[in-house]
Formats: structure tokens, sequence, C-alpha cells
């Protein structure tokens, strides 16, 4: 008997099995909650989506490389002009070093203006005897370990609302009124460069970008003549975990009559709320904005091919991205068979490498933390995946902020376990701080780079 396909429509995903939903205690407090934020404004307009997925198509085939990357959870107590500014700066220095080196465009994708919700193994938490519902993110609860802050609050969707549309905003502001000129994002990453115990190394890449820029001014290529060099074009995406936040602020496009979910351009399904018939998938599923599922080391190569064939039923280049998080010990026996899979599928994705939520560690102090070296072994491990399948390795998905924390180990500065006190404030998972996220975006460059020049080679013989 064929399957009938279940008729989607924004609250469909009530009906299906759900996984780390925060129990709400006041039903009609919610509701209220779930009205009002149905009538508010949408935060991005559904021809952007279709922008950022015809931006996702050209990397789906091999002409575009994609940079996502922000905190963990976004914070409310960090709801400041210097935090979305500095997250933002190193953002785009990553995408100007990746540039150069992979020769494509790079699609700039923030983990910003939305991304407030958590999945957590456990629960409940137990401290001294006493157990509390684990902190779910700011969206949903607060971090403090007492029973009022970690009651699920409806109203914290609204001010994740708010929250999200300021961020937004400067965003905006940011990418289109000048701070993004290229220039300038060259001019930070010199000072970068100067500082590192690796100027050696990078100086030379950071050289080649100075004379690129200085020869195109010289042919009229300027600020002031150029659009590409003043302005960027900049996403913004956060994992789809709240559902009843998703749905509220899902609409109808009028242009095409299609439905989009307008929280953020990209919305993506994390690793634990996966399951092919669960609330999850059936929800993005049915909105049109570009998605993402993450892919972790239990997946199974006929569980991808069928979410796929769920999550992009037409075969949309730049509809589904495929986020691997494997870990660097598991990416080499991990990936290839998922890759073969989708490939003999015919399926059309983009691909890229979550380095970090595979590389988690805990220290013996039980600190929770990730190592610079794993990270980047991850990276490689995932390029050489790519090379061996022949299929294109599209970007790269980082926990990262443009503050100087102390929370991943290694890196050029060598940060010890030691020094993981000094400045450890993420609410979730450990962050590669400024410097390390462009000591990241140096080193996959040279990767890119040498990559590009051994298939030219290739092609050449
Ligand atoms: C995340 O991206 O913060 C996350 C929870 O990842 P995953 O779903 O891959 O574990
Ligand atoms: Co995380």
């Amino acid at each position: 008997m064929l399957e009938q396909p279940r008729i989607w429509s924004p609250d469909s995903w009530r009906a299906q099995p759900i996984q780390q939903a925060p129990r709400y205690a006041d039903a009609a407090a919610l509701a209220a909650v779930e009205a009002r934020l149905h009538r508010y404004p949408p935060l991005v307009f559904a021809g952007e989506a279709r922008r950022l997925q015809a931006a996702l198509a050209q990397a789906a085939e091999g002409h575009a490389f994609v940079l996502q990357g922000g905190d963990c959870a976004e914070s409310f107590a960090d709801f400041t002009a210097n935090v979305i500014r500095d997250t933002f700066r190193v953002l785009l220095q990553m995408a100007v070093v990746l540039t150069f080196g992979a020769r494509v465009p790079v699609v700039k994708l923030g983990r910003m203006a939305g991304q407030y919700a958590k999945p957590r193994s456990a629960d409940q938490e137990t401290v001294d005897g006493l157990s509390l519902p684990s902190y779910r993110g700011d969206i949903v609860n607060g971090p403090e370990f007492t029973a009022q802050a970690r009651a699920p609050d409806p109203t914290r969707m609204e001010s994740g609302y708010f929250q999200s549309a300021g961020t937004l905003n400067l965003l905006r502001a940011f990418a289109s009124g000048g701070y993004a000129d290229l220039h300038q994002v060259h001019r930070w990453n010199l000072g970068f460069v100067a500082r590192s115990p690796l100027i050696e190394r990078y100086r030379d890449l950071a050289a080649r970008i100075d004379d690129t820029l200085g020869f195109m001014a010289a042919c009229g290529m300027t600020s002031q003549t150029t659009p590409q060099i003043r302005e960027t074009d900049f996403y913004t995406s956060h994992e789809a975990l709240l559902l009843p936040y998703e749905q509220a602020l899902t609409r109808v496009d009028s242009t095409t009559g299609e439905w989009y979910a307008c929280s953020a351009h990209f919305l993506w399904v994390g690793d634990r709320t996966r399951q092919i018939d669960g609330a999850h998938v059936e929800f993005l599923r049915g909105v049109r904005n570009p998605i993402g599922l993450k892919v972790g080391p239990s997946m199974r190569p006929e569980e991808l091919v069928r979410l796929v064939e769920i999550l992009n039923p037409d075969n949309q280049p730049g509809r589904l991205t495929l986020i691997s998080r494997m870990g660097a010990e598991q990416v080499a026996r991990s990936l290839p068979p998922l890759l073969r899979a989708v490939r003999r599928a015919g399926q059309s994705v983009v691909w890229l490498c979550d380095p970090m939520h595979g590389n988690t560690i805990s220290t013996a102090a039980k600190v929770k933390t990730r190592n610079f070296d794993s990270i980047l072994a991850e990276v490689r491990g995932f390029f050489d995946a790519h090379a061996a399948e022949g299929s294109w390795a599209g970007g790269v998905h980082v926990e990262m902020t443009g503050q100087d924390v102390t929370e991943c180990v290694g890196g050029a500065h060598r940060l010890t376990e030691a020094d993981l006190g000094a400045r450890y404030e993420t609410f979730c998972d450990p962050r590669l701080n400024a410097e390390q996220s462009l000591e990241l975006a140096f080193l996959v460059a040279e990767e890119l780079k040498a990559r590009r020049i051994d298939a030219t080679a290739a092609a050449a013989q």
C-alpha cells in the first residue's frame, strides 16, 4: 500500500511525537504569548530566504563555500551592541580569509538573532540532592539554579523575539552601512596577524590579500565605485527547537503563497530532534526557507537518504544543508558511507563540517572544553572524506564569539586547562574566542588553497 503523505500545516507538528519540548505549567499563558507573536511583524522577508537559498545552491554545486558561526546559545544578558558587533566582525574577518583560500564566494550565516533554545541530554539537573528542570536556553528558562528561574516561562519567547529584532537590525545596519567594508575587514586581519605567535605563517596570505586589494583599487574597484567591496550579505540562522515560537512566526509569503518561517533566514534540525516521524522534521519539511540537518555519528546511510527525501522532496539545490558533526576520531569512518549514500541517491545537498559538537570533552575539574587541534583535525578529516568521494566540502559551522573568552584549549596562544577559569563565560558549549576563530580560518584557508592547487595539477595531467 502506498504511504499517504501527511498534509502539512504550520501546526501539523503537534500531532507528532516531540523531543526536547519544555513543559509549560500555564497553558493559557503560553497560548496568549503565541497569539501575540502571531500578530507581530515577521523578522525576515521571504525574498531574503530565497536569495540565501540561491547562494547555498552555488555551494551545493561546488561554486561557493559557507561559513556558519556564532554562539552556542545567545544570552539575554549579552544583548549589547559590542557583543553583536564583535561576533559579526570576526565572522567577516574569517570570511575574507576563506574567500581568498577557496577562490569562491563565501556565504555568511550567523548563529545569531534567535539562537536561544538549547536541547539538553537530561530533563533535570540535580545539585546537592535538589532536582530542577535543566536550563534550556534563555527563550525557555533562566540559567540560575533556582526553582523560579528554571520554570519554563512563555513570556521569554516574547523577549527572544524582541532581542532577535534588535540584533537583526544592527546586523543589517553593519552589513550595508559601511562597517563591513572589505578594506576595513582586511585591516583588522592585519592587526590579528601582527599579534599572532604564528605571524610568519599567516603573513604571506595576508600580504597577498593586501596586494590584491591594491591591484583592484588601481583598476578602479574601490569602496566608492563597487558595492561588493562596501557591503556584504549576511544571513541569520538558529536551531528550530522551540516549535510554538517557530509556528507563531510562520507566515504565508504574499508574493508566492508559500509558507516561510520568519524567525530567521535559515533554520536547522538538531541531532537530538531529527527523528523521521518527529515533530521537528515535520515542521521544517513544510516551510520554504533553506534548512539544515545535523548529522551525527549515529546516523545510518538509509536513514539519512530518507530524511533528505522528506526535507527536500523536489531535490532543489540549496534547500538542504547537511551539517556533519562526527568528532575528529570518527569522521574518517562515519562520514564516507553517508557521502556515498547521498550521492548515489542523486540528492543535491550542501555539506558543512561542524567540528565542535563531536569534540566536546570534560576536564578533570569537570569543565566542558574543546581542543583546537581536534577541531582542526575534524575539518581536515571532513575535507579528506570529500576529496576521496569526489564531493564538494561546502563549508564550516563553528561555535565562536568575538570576545576574548577562555573556553577552548589550544591554539597559537596555547590556552591550557588551567587558563579556562579566567574568562569562561558560555551558558552552554565552549566557544572559540576571536583569536582562535581567526586562526582556524587561516588554517582552513591554507588547506583550501593546497587542495585547489592539487586539483588543478590533477586536471592538467
Ligand atoms: C548545537 O548546534 O548547538 C547543537 C546542540 O548541536 P547538535 O544538535 O549537533 O548536537
Ligand atoms: Co552547541
